[in-house]
């Protein structure tokens, strides 16, 4: 063998191997070798033919993508049409073509092929001596757009039919489709290069298809399967359907692993419960199943009527997608006071029931969708899940164009309860700003309030407010302090001793901190430790009531997002409304002290950082007692700390300490150094 020859078996064997590998990974989802050394055999042949240009033949797998961007497709006039399929979505419809196929063909019983129905796009690919030559889409089953430099890129569709004597002709028909753990990751990539998404698989398959420029369909994740054939020469096939897709499995074209033999009607159904059982857990979407009848000359003998073959059905599921109008938008206000945009539809059925509203998620959504009112709207229904809206057939689109649909246009006001609606910068949320009157957030935020860390009303459980807010003998926070026993010992699980324990409690509740109080206002972004630091700085509540944003933004960790929520809420009536009555009810603080001015104790000025388990406090108490003595307690350790308070089993916390020389203290020594004998 001369130089050249060795060089050229050698590719050969690259390609052969490479195009094993690719069918291993892209269509077997098996891959035997790890990337890296797929890589180097590729990285081998590319050099190859480099080196010597006449072995870069089009059927080698370094050559999928390379043609030229096109202006145009051209036109494919397919040699057998690819005609439709019937529908059946009733079991008595499968019967009737079951009991037509019998009778046509004068048997009892009938075998057939029973496959999924692949929710893609149909394409032809056409094999010449087992090279592909060219590859169209179904366009109007007679005539279809030429895209053979896309399909080239679907590593999943064999370049070269794996067989010693290739068929002259072989038409594989199929669909290109992408995989649901491909379309998740597409659109998380499209979303993050501020790409419009896709509504589903389909369509991303489609739109992925249908480029111009084959690297980008190279660049979108496109797997094919076989479902037929259509036009062949010089080649024996067998004489079923399924050994028509057995003999493609040979030849290394990707077919379904569903696919299976049945017989009868009662094997129909059965494959169709089972597959409708599974399709959750399929990796690919599919809309039903597709029932042929298995001997080919039965086929023949059957034909076609009209458009679509008398031995062949499809039987769908109920749809889950569904195009309907968008007839307008409203809004529901949840527990947290999110308005969330809810799609206000014509009826629709999809997937087994009918449709009328389906969320919008959030502003944002509709901006990326542009769904707009009197819109025709892609629904879909997956599951039991809520339904939601996916997208717009733009070229349905009204004219002249309805307008964009802004919530915060369309509700300036709460429609729960008439409070302004805010949008806080970086949220895609807009929100109720009337936090303790809108009855939609009321149980949350009179829950919130009567808390252990905020007003400490003991018995005040989400039992007991569900009950006063539903029978209305409250409304806001302020009511608590209006209950009676007549009103408590009235509801379930109530008698008058609880009822008298729950009132003590609302009692004791009046006298608290300012810190406490404002902690259990509610205020969006003011956790505790930002209660206490305005408590602190303000020293009462009439000057933070007051303060702006610029005022406010003066306290530590209060950056502009806090102090707009916090300016937001004191500007709203409502809520000034409520402080007003709380404070007329007789809730009272200490001025000046713990939860006015910061606490002039022992541990003025001092961080503290507790690890571990002490002795007798809780976490909490020692934390209550630090803060009382005037210092502060943080997370982590840092040159910053001037005391560890470490019990049992310390984390790592201690060890930072002593790496940084920081005082290291037990719970007896937290006391003495708190009640001043340190
Ligand atoms: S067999 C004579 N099998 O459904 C037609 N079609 O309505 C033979 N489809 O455009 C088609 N999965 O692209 C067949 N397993 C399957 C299929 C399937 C999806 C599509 C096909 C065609 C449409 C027919």
């Amino acid at each position: 063998m001369t130089q050249i020859q060795d060089i050229a078996a050698r590719a050969q064997r690259l390609r052969e191997e490479i195009e094993r590998h690719n069918y291993l990974y892209y269509v077997l989802d098996a891959p035997e070798i790890p990337d890296a050394e797929f890589d180097k055999l590729f990285r081998e042949l590319e050099r190859l033919e480099a080196e010597n240009p006449p072995l870069a033949t089009p059927d080698s797998p370094t050559q999928r993508v390379g043609a030229a961007p096109l202006t145009a497709f051209s036109q494919v006039t397919h040699r057998v049409p690819m005609l439709s399929l019937n529908n059946a979505f009733e079991d008595e419809e499968v019967a009737a073509f079951d009991r037509r196929a019998r009778e046509g063909l004068r048997v009892e019983e009938i075998e057939y092929a029973v496959e999924p129905k692949f929710d893609g796009l149909a394409i032809s690919l056409a094999y010449e001596n087992g090279v592909l030559v060219q590859g169209a889409t179904r366009g109007n089953g007679y005539t279809g757009e030429d895209v053979t430099s896309n399909l080239r890129t679907v590593k999943a569709i064999p370049l070269r039919l794996h067989v010693e004597r290739p068929p002259r002709l072989l038409e594989v028909r199929g669909e290109v489709l992408i995989l649901k753990k491909d379309f998740d990751r597409l659109n998380r990539q499209q979303r993050e290069r501020g790409e419009k998404e896709f509504a589903n698989p389909r369509n991303a398959a489609a739109g992925s298809l249908r480029q111009l420029d084959p690297r980008i369909t190279a660049s979108r994740p496109l797997t094919f399967f076989a479902y037929g054939l259509g036009s062949t020469e010089g080649v024996d096939l067998p004489p079923t359907q399924s050994g028509v897709m057995d003999f493609l499995e040979t030849l290394r074209v990707p077919v379904s692993r569903e696919r299976q033999v049945v017989r009868g009607l009662a094997g129909l159904l059965e494959y169709y419960a089972a597959i409708g059982a599974r399709r959750a857990g399929l990796s690919y979407d599919i809309d039903g199943v597709v029932y042929k009848v298995n001997d080919l000359a039965w086929q023949d003998q059957l034909g076609f009527v009209a458009r679509a073959p008398r031995f062949a059905v499809a039987h769908k599921f109920a749809a889950q997608e569904a195009t309907t109008k968008l007839v307008g938008i409203d809004v529901q206000v949840g527990r947290t006071g999110t308005l969330t945009p809810v799609a206000r539809l014509h009826p629709v059925f999809v997937g087994g029931v009918t449709v009328a509203s389906a969320t919008l998620h959030n502003q944002d959504e509709i901006d990326r969708k542009d769904v707009r009112v009197g819109d025709t709207v892609i629904v879909r229904r997956a599951g039991d899940v809520i339904p939601e809206v996916v997208g717009v057939v733009l070229k349905e689109r009204p004219h002249p164009e309805p307008e964009r649909f802004n919530i915060l246009e369309k509700y300036p006001v709460c429609p729960v309860c008439g409070s302004h609606v805010i949008r806080l910068p970086d949220e895609a949320a807009v929100r109720c700003s009337g936090e303790l009157v809108c009855p939609a957030q009321r149980k949350q935020a009179i829950l919130h309030f009567a808390s252990r860390r905020a007003m400490d009303i003991e018995g005040f459980g989400d039992k007991l407010v569900d009950q006063l807010v539903d029978k209305e003998l409250i409304h806001s926070a302020a009511d608590i302090y209006k209950l009676g026993m007549s009103a408590l010992a009235n509801l379930e699980r109530m008698g008058e001793k609880s009822a008298g324990k729950v009132l003590a409690a609302i009692e004791s509740s009046k006298k608290t901190t300012l810190a406490r109080f404002i902690y259990a206002l509610g205020i969006r972004n003011v956790g505790e430790s930002t209660a206490r630091d305005l408590a602190r700085h303000f020293g009462g509540l009439d000057a933070l009531m007051v303060a702006d944003e610029e005022a406010l933004q003066q306290v530590a960790d209060v950056g502009p997002v806090v102090a707009q929520s916090i300016v937001q809420f004191f500007a709203e009536a409502h809520n000034r409304e409520v402080i007003a009555q709380l404070v007329a009810a007789g809730i009272h603080w200490p001025k000046g002290a713990e939860g006015g001015h910061a606490a002039a104790g022992a541990a003025s000025g001092k961080t503290f950082v507790l690890t571990g388990t002490l002795p007798n406090l809780t976490r909490d108490e020692a934390k209550e007692k630090i803060e009382a003595s005037g210092g502060k307690v943080s997370g982590s350790v840092s040159a910053k700390t001037d005391y560890v308070v470490a019990g049992a089993e310390p984390g790592s916390k201690l060890a930072r300490a002593q790496e940084l020389g920081v005082a290291i203290l037990d719970e007896a020594g937290l006391m003495e150094l708190l009640e001043g004998k340190a």
